[in-house]
C-alpha cells in the first residue's frame, strides 16, 4: 500500500468539518448492522478547540517553543454528543482518582479526543480543563481528580522524527531499541492505552538504528516493516514487562487503523480512494489492503509472550467497512482548512486514514468502555 501523496503521516491533523447529515444516518445503520444494539447518536462535534494541526504538521518550529502549554478553561462548545450506551458519568466514576492515557499516532489521538467528547458534557463548566503540549496534552476532570492524557509516540520508539515531524519518509530513522525517553511519560498512569501502525506503512524500508543518535544518524539498517516493527514492539514489550505492576496498571493495545487508499479493494474501479464513498461496504469480513495482517501478526505474537497483561481494542474489523467515514477532503493541510481547489482534487487531498468525528472512533470507546 501506498499512502497519500507519500507523506501520509503528517496528515495527523484530525478531523473537523465533516459532518453530515447522511454520516449520522448511516452511522446508526452501520452500528445497527454490528448489532450492538444503539450506540452513539450523533450530532455535529465541532472540534475547534481539538485541532492539533500546527503542531503537528511538518515545521520548523522549535520543538521548545511548544511547551508553552495553553491552559484554559475547556470550551464545552468543542462537542456535542448525545450519549447512547456509552455512560459518561459511568466512565467518569471508573475513572474517579485515576489517570487514563492513550499513547501512540494521531489515529489514537482521534481516539483520545473522541472519548474526551463523550464524556465532557457530563462535566459542569468550570470543573474541566485543557493543557495542551508539543507531546503530553491533558484533559482534566477536576470533581472526579482525572486525567484524560494523550501522549505522542507514533512509532512508540524514539525516532527522529517524533517532534519536529520529518515529511519524507526515507529520512526517518528509528531507534528500534530505544522507548525509555517516550516511556518515563508513561509511569504511573492508571490506565493506558496504546497503538503504533500508520507510520510503519510508508511502503518503504524501516531505517532501524541500534544505540544512541549520539553518534550522528549514520550506521542504520534498513529493514522490512514488519520486522523493525516487530523488533520496536518488543523494545516496548519488555519496558511494560519490567515497569508496569499490573496490579496497579492497566494496559491496553489499540489494533490498526485501516486505511483506505485502493478503491479497487471495494471494487470501485473509478474511485479515488475513500472520495465521494457514502456508504460502507457491506460484504461481511471484508478486508482490504488497508490493514496489514503481518502487522497484526507480530502484535499478537508479541502481547502473547508478555508478562504484563495487555487487552487489544481490536477495532480493525468493524472499522475495515467504513470506507465512508474518513475525512477526505474536509481536512486541513498545514493547519489550514482545504480551499475549494484543493476540494477539487481529492487524487492529492484526499484524507482517507484519519476519521471524522463523530464517527468510528466513537464506536472504539464504546469497545473500551465496555473493558473499562
Ligand atoms: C488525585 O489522583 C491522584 C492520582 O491521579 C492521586 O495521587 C491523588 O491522591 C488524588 N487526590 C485526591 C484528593 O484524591
Ligand atoms: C498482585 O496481587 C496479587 C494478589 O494480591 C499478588 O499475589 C501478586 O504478587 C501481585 N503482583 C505484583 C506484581 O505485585
Ligand atoms: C463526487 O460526488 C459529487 C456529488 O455526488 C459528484 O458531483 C462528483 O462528480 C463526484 N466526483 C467524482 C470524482 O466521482
Ligand atoms: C483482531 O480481530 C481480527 C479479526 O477481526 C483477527 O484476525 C486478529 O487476529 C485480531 N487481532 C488481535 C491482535 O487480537
Amino acid at each position: 500500500m501506498k499512502p497519500s501523496r507519500g507523506k501520509l503521516p503528517i496528515s495527523i491533523i484530525v478531523i473537523v468539518l465533516c459532518i453530515f447529515a447522511f454520516v449520522g444516518v448511516l452511522y446508526k445503520e452501520y452500528t445497527r448492522s454490528l448489532s450492538s444494539a444503539s450506540l452513539l447518536k450523533l450530532s455535529p462535534c465541532s472540534k475547534k478547540d481539538f485541532i492539533d494541526s500546527t503542531r503537528n504538521s511538518e515545521s520548523d518550529e522549535d520543538p521548545d517553543d511548544i511547551d508553552a502549554e495553553e491552559k484554559a478553561d475547556f470550551d464545552p462548545n468543542m462537542c456535542d454528543i448525545t450519549k447512547g450506551k456509552f455512560d459518561p458519568i459511568a466512565a467518569l466514576e471508573k475513572l474517579r482518582g485515576k489517570r487514563l492515557m492513550f499513547v501512540g499516532d494521531s489515529l489514537q489521538r482521534g481516539q483520545w479526543q473522541s472519548f474526551v467528547c463523550l464524556v465532557e458534557s457530563a462535566i459542569p463548566d468550570g470543573q474541566k480543563s485543557m493543557k495542551r503540549g508539543r507531546s503530553l496534552s491533558v484533559f482534566r476532570a477536576k470533581d472526579y481528580n482525572a486525567t484524560i492524557e494523550f501522549y505522542w509516540a507514533p512509532f512508540l520508539v524514539e525516532s527522529n522524527s517524533d517532534l519536529k515531524i520529518i515529511g519524507d519518509p526515507k529520512k526517518r530513522i528509528l531507534r528500534v531499541d530505544s522507548v525509555a525517553k517516550h516511556a518515563k511519560n508513561w509511569i504511573g498512569v492508571d490506565i493506558v492505552v496504546f497503538n503504533s501502525y500508520v507510520w510503519w506503512m510508508s511502503g518503504l524500508q524501516i531505517k532501524s538504528l541500534w544505540g544512541s543518535f549520539a553518534n550522528g544518524e549514520d550506521g542504520f539498517e534498513e529493514l522490512d516493516a514488519p520486522i523493525a516493527y516487530r523488533i520496536a514492539l518488543k523494545t516496548w514489550a519488555n519496558w511494560v514487562d519490567s515497569t508496569i505492576d499490573p496490579n496497579k496498571t492497566r494496559v491496553f493495545f489499540t489494533t490498526m487503523s485501516p486505511t483506505h487508499m485502493r478503491s479497487a479493494d471495494w471494487h470501485n474501479k473509478k474511485g479515488i480512494r475513500c472520495y465521494n464513498e457514502t456508504k460502507p461496504v457491506l460484504e461481511r469480513g471484508y478486508w482490504g489492503t488497508g490493514s496489514d495482517k503481518r502487522i497484526m501478526n507480530v502484535v499478537n505474537g508479541v502481547v502473547e509472550r508478555m508478562r504484563v497483561p495487555v487487552s487489544f481494542i481490536n477495532i480493525t474489523q468493524m472499522s475495515e467497512y467504513r470506507i465512508d467515514a474518513h475525512t477526505s477532503v474536509y481536512t486541513e493541510q498545514q493547519g489550514k482548512v482545504l480551499t475549494d481547489e484543493q476540494k477539487a482534487d481529492p487524487q492529492r487531498y484526499a484524507d482517507c486514514i484519519h476519521w471524522c468525528l463523530p464517527g468510528v472512533p466513537d464506536t472504539w470507546n464504546q469497545l473500551f468502555y465496555a473493558y473499562l
